[in-house]
This record gives C-alpha cells, sequence and structure tokens, in this order.
C-alpha cells in the first residue's frame, strides 16, 4: 500500500504503522490543528496507546461513468470518510464530499463509500481520501474527532463518447492469490481506462469482511490496485452466494441511481457506457442453477431478476449511447453462446467443458441475443467455465463470444489460465486481444470493423 500521512502531524504512515500516542495527546492535537496546526511531536505525551490508522486501505474506484465515480476505502474505527476532487493535480479548489447521501452523513466501523456527482465527461480529475473519527456513544453522545488524511493524490478519467483509451475486463479470479498476482500485474502494465471485473470475484461471501477482503484489499501486493484505475462490477454466479451477498453494494456499490429510470431503480449493477468509440453494456446472467433447485431454498427469483434485464436491455440498445456508438460490446458473467445451447435434449449435450454449460446459456441468450443481435452487437465477452475459447462468428451469428480463462496457474496450459480482455480503437478498427496472464502471452488478437 502506498505510504500514509497524517494531516494531524504523523507522516508517512504505513498501512501497519500505528501512532504511539497517548489518548490525551490524540484529542487534543484534533483541537490542537485548528489552532494553528501544532504537530504530534510537540505536545505532552504519557502512558503509549497505539491508536491504529483511521484509513485502512488505498481507495476503490467503483463503478466507472461519464458524471460520476464511486471511491471506497477501508477504514479502523467508526469514521465519516470523504473525498476532496479537484480538476488540478495541485488539488486547487477541490470540493469534499462525505460519504452518506444528505441529511445524515454514513458512520461505519469498515468501510467508507463516497459518491461523486456532477462530474464532467471525458476529463481528469485529481482526488485524495480522508475521515472523520467519530466517537459515538448513543445519540445523544458523539463527537467527531477530527479529520486524518491519506497523503497521497490519486486521478481518474470519466468515461464517455469523447474519452479515450483501452477497455480490460478480467473473470473468474475467486480470491485465488496467485491468478489475482497475475492479473493485476497485467492490468499495472496495460493502464486501461476501464476494468470490468465480470464475476465470481468471490466464492461466497457470509461476513462484510469477506467482502472487503476480496474487493477493497484483493492482494498485499497490489494495494492500490483500483486506486487510478476505475473498475466496474458484475455479479458472477458465486458473488450472489453468502448471507452478506444479499448485501454486497455496502462493499461495492450500486452504480448511481442517476443512470436508470425508476423501474428499473433495482438493477444497481447493469450499464451503458461509452469509451469513445465503443458502447460496452452490462448485464448480470445471475445464479448458474433454476430458481427452484433444492439448494437454493426457494429464496432466489433470478428469473425475474433477468426479466427485468431484458426491458432495460430493449430501452438501453435504443438509447443514444448505443446508437451512435460503433462498436458495441456486451460484457456478462454467463456466456450467451454455446456450440450446444440450442440442443433439444438439453440440460446435457457435449460442450467442451461440461454438458452444464451449454444449459447454463439457455437462460439470458433467449432473452438477449435477439436485442443485442439486432442492435448490431460485435462481441460478447463472459466467463464462468474457467476455460480461454473463442467463437468467432458464423453463418447464424455475427458477433463474436469470447470466454475468458479462470483462476488456475498451469504454466502451458492452452485454455486453463487467468486471462485479461483488452480492447481499443486502433485505425478505424476495435481490436480485441486475449492476454494469457500465466505466460504472458497474447493468445488472440481480432479486429472488428
Ligand atoms: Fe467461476
Ligand atoms: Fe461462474
Amino acid at each position: 500500500m502506498p505510504a500514509l500521512s497524517c494531516q494531524i502531524g504523523c507522516n508517512q504512515m504505513g498501512k501497519n504503522d500505528d501512532m504511539e500516542i497517548s489518548r490525551r495527546g490524540f484529542i487534543g492535537g484534533v483541537a490542537a490543528l485548528g489552532a494553528g496546526g501544532v504537530s504530534f511531536a510537540a505536545m505532552e505525551v504519557d502512558a503509549p496507546k497505539r491508536v491504529p490508522s483511521l484509513i485502512a486501505s488505498a481507495p476503490v474506484l467503483q463503478n466507472a461513468a461519464e458524471r460520476s465515480m464511486g471511491v471506497a476505502f477501508a477504514v479502523s474505527a467508526d469514521a465519516s470518510g470523504w473525498v476532496e476532487i479537484s480538476r488540478s493535480p495541485d488539488m486547487g479548489g477541490a470540493r469534499r464530499v462525505y460519504s452518506g447521501g444528505l441529511g445524515m452523513m454514513e458512520v461505519d466501523d469498515k468501510l467508507a463509500q463516497i459518491r461523486l456527482r456532477d462530474l464532467r465527461p471525458a476529463t481528469r480529475y485529481w482526488y485524495r481520501i480522508g475521515a472523520d473519527r467519530i466517537e459515538y456513544k448513543n445519540g445523544y453522545r458523539m463527537k467527531n474527532l477530527g479529520s486524518e488524511v491519506d497523503g497521497n493524490i490519486h486521478s481518474f478519467t470519466t468515461l464517455g463518447a469523447e474519452a479515450s483509451g483501452s477497455f480490460c475486463i478480467i473473470n473468474d479470479t475467486h480470491d485465488q492469490k496467485p491468478a489475482l498476482d497475475l492479473v493485476l500485474a497485467k492490468l499495472a502494465a496495460l493502464k486501461p481506462s476501464v476494468v470490468i471485473w465480470n464475476g465470481d470475484a468471490l466464492n461466497k461471501a457470509e461476513k462484510m469482511q469477506k467482502a472487503i477482503d476480496v474487493l477493497i484489499t484483493p492482494h498485499e501486493k497490489h494495494p492500490g490496485y483500483a486506486a487510478d484505475m476505475p473498475f466496474m462490477f458484475l455479479n458472477g454466479n458465486h458473488d450472489f452466494r453468502g448471507r452478506f451477498a444479499r448485501h454486497l453494494e455496502r462493499v461495492w456499490m450500486f452504480r448511481d441511481p442517476a443512470e436508470r429510470g425508476g423501474r428499473f431503480a433495482e438493477l444497481g449493477r447493469n450499464f451503458v457506457q461509452r469509451l469513445g468509440d465503443v458502447a460496452l453494456i452490462g448485464l448480470e446472467t445471475g445464479e448458474d442453477k433454476p430458481d427452484d433447485y433444492p439448494v437454493f431454498a426457494r429464496i432466489f427469483q433470478m428469473d425475474r431478476y433477468r426479466d427485468l434485464q431484458t426491458e432495460w436491455l430493449a430501452e438501453a440498445v435504443e438509447s443514444p449511447t448505443v446508437k451512435t456508438a460503433k462498436f458495441k460490446v456486451a460484457i456478462c458473467h454467463i456466456p450467451l453462446f454455446h456450440p450446444n445451447w440450442r440442443d433439444p435434449k438439453l440440460p446435457g449435450g457435449d460442450g467442451p467443458v461440461n454438458g452444464k454449460c451449454a444449459a447454463m446459456t439457455r437462460p439470458c441468450a433467449f432473452r438477449w441475443r435477439p436485442l443485442l443481435e439486432k442492435a448490431g452487437i460485435h462481441l460478447v465477452v463472459s466467463g464462468h467455465t474457467h476455460r480461454y475459447v473463442h467463437y468467432a462468428p458464423d453463418v447464424e451469428r455475427a458477433w463474436s463470444q469470447i470466454v475468458g480463462g479462470g483462476c488456475a496457474v498451469h504454466p502451458g496450459h492452452e485454455t486453463a489460465f487467468p486471462s485479461v480482455v483488452e480492447g481499443f480503437v486502433k485505425g478505424g478498427s476495435l481490436v480485441v486481444r486475449v492476454h494469457n496472464c500465466t505466460d504472458d502471452k497474447i493468445v488472440m488478437e481480432r479486429s472488428f470493423s
């Protein structure tokens, strides 16, 4: 993690560096700052007590968009997090935005989430994070003990039709550290404008801390993995599993409701966003088993979820954002094509991994393919099977289906490898590459025009 520094006088602290100060000294230090910036070094210190840094992770940019950006970071105690954002690298004219909505700010002892709004499309911003330490005893007894600031200044660029750069898609990392190391290192090298984490980041999440570990601090070698690289997130089937999975937005916030109309309010993950000439369309395929699957205890309604997304997609593909895009790319966890997907004997079949894959394709393929095909989709990028494959267009299908690899790290394996799917416009064509992160090779490159 990049070094943290604290506005109240403790310079260049690391994540695990604690402030060895007295309780009296800490509270006094905040008050002294307001009176003229007296540092801890000059204060009386007695009976040393370790106070962990309030900011406990680098920021994670969540939900890249034209006009908004989410920022999340871990905290070590009750805190109200905030972001200062500026159009200038020296943070001139910065405005501060607190976590939570209007009225009451959010106070949480694990995570701060801040939504930045009213941004300009295709515009670079600089930002830093901070948090107010809150001592909360009850609704009438609470104190704001002052701010701590991460001394690092980060930046991001919003999306939009005037934006440029590349997009990358990762999938099925399943909290496997060797795979995450390879994938995050490849992303750091490619420096895309936006990354879509296309599901199965988790195996299951029973507790909030698990989701924080996986999504906010996924690998100790890559502490600022999403501090300067905006991400989007789409659930895979595994991300729907576990008690806390029902509240995953408390760790990876839903997209800004302003992006969608009221009747689609529940579709917190779906997106249509432009990156230059490319329209990126995000869909959630849901669980990979039927709603009446015995172990699901009748507490899933994925078919209704898919139906609502179908209505949303019908409107999305008619929007100017999609209609005026030269290239159209859909991203969803479970593929929308499999060679046997229309096999009348389904479920079953004899696909390259196992017969279930063809059957899993059907619920979303029947709903969404007609709409995507009418819109002139060029490419669908998925995951789920943990085997890389590229289904090139054929006489019945004018679009490509790419399936990313999984989380197995076996040098020399031709399909089972952690992958990064990269796309960018060059010379009037959309160039798409699949990177094998184990062997650091490009295993597929195709141009769309
Ligand atoms: Fe998976
Ligand atoms: Fe999956």
